[in-house]
């Protein structure tokens, strides 16, 4: 327990993860949350789980976590500052018995409260946790490409996946499920919590239009690796667009094939859409 908590391999992720995706211009002001599951036996080494800072009630029932630990990061904290002050800007939270609350064990050092979108994280988690108990991580951010996506491109979920399957031949590879779209949403209400959650049974990666994307999995690489993917697909599009349009692209059948060539099996009913 007396171990320097700064030192903890998953505040230096929260750190890594956080400062690479402001230095990506995906989390401008305090733009994006992140949320990681921990174990207890990651925690004990570096906190008492028995010294509670304070109590945070929260507006929705997250009794399917209670006692389960998270590192989260704060509401309105900018990623810019993670690095200089991860005290203030992260927290290490329990939720509580009752699932009303958490209770916060370390971090939001100036008062401060777990991200305004942490309905969206704890649904999404208890969804993946449903349909891969391995799942560890919840990553929201303001990718810009995939933004701006949601004002030219039509917002129908094969269409879209399908056309960012097109734009870089890694795509289908690294998400075969697809992406899920949300329609427009007040970002931090439990109706985009519960909307995210529904779509994160089935694709790790959910957008949301005019706003940003959701991503999911077990490590802070596989979600920060499905975003930079999908961003890195919408952003070839946008060049393409601003070059004049698409004159060739991968047919259906060399994505086929690709899936074929890698044992990925493609989302039902989505290539040839
Ligand atoms: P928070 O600062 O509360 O995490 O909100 C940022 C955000 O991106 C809202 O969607
Ligand atoms: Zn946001």
């Amino acid at each position: 327990m007396n171990k320097n908590i700064l030192d903890a391999p998953f505040i230096k992720e929260m750190i890594e993860v956080t400062t690479n995706l402001y230095n990506h211009g995906w989390d401008e002001r305090n733009g994006g949350n992140v949320s990681y599951l921990l174990d207890k036996s990651e925690v004990i080494d570096y906190l008492d789980p028995t010294k509670i800072v304070r109590n945070i009630p929260i507006p929705f029932d997250g009794e399917d976590l209670k006692g389960r630990y998270f590192v989260v990061t704060g509401s309105g904290k900018y990623f810019k500052n993670v690095q200089n002050d991860p005290a203030c800007n992260l927290g290490v939270i329990r939720v509580a018995e009752d699932g009303q609350s958490v209770d916060l064990l370390w971090g939001y050092t100036d008062g401060g409260v777990p991200t305004s979108e942490l309905p969206s994280h704890l649904m999404t988690h208890i969804s993946r946790l449903s349909v891969d108990p391995t799942n560890r991580i919840v990553m929201h951010c303001h990718a810009t490409h995939l933004l701006a996506m949601t004002f030219s491109h039509e917002l129908d979920e094969k269409k879209f996946t399908k056309t960012l399957w097109q734009m870089c031949t890694e795509c289908l590879v690294v998400f075969p499920e697809g992406v899920s779209i949300l329609p427009w949403l007040i970002p931090g209400s439990i109706e985009i919590g519960k909307a995210t959650a529904e779509k994160m049974k089935t694709t790790r990666l959910v957008i949301w239009p005019q706003h940003g994307v959701y991503g999911a999995g077990r490590n802070m690489d596989e979600v920060y690796g499905l975003i930079e993917t999908a961003e890195k697909a919408a952003q070839v599009y946008t060049y393409v667009m601003a070059q004049g349009g698409i004159k060739q692209t991968l047919s259906v059948e060399n994505l086929q094939r690709l899936a074929d060539a890698f044992g990925v099996i493609p989302r039902a009913g989505y290539l040839n859409e």
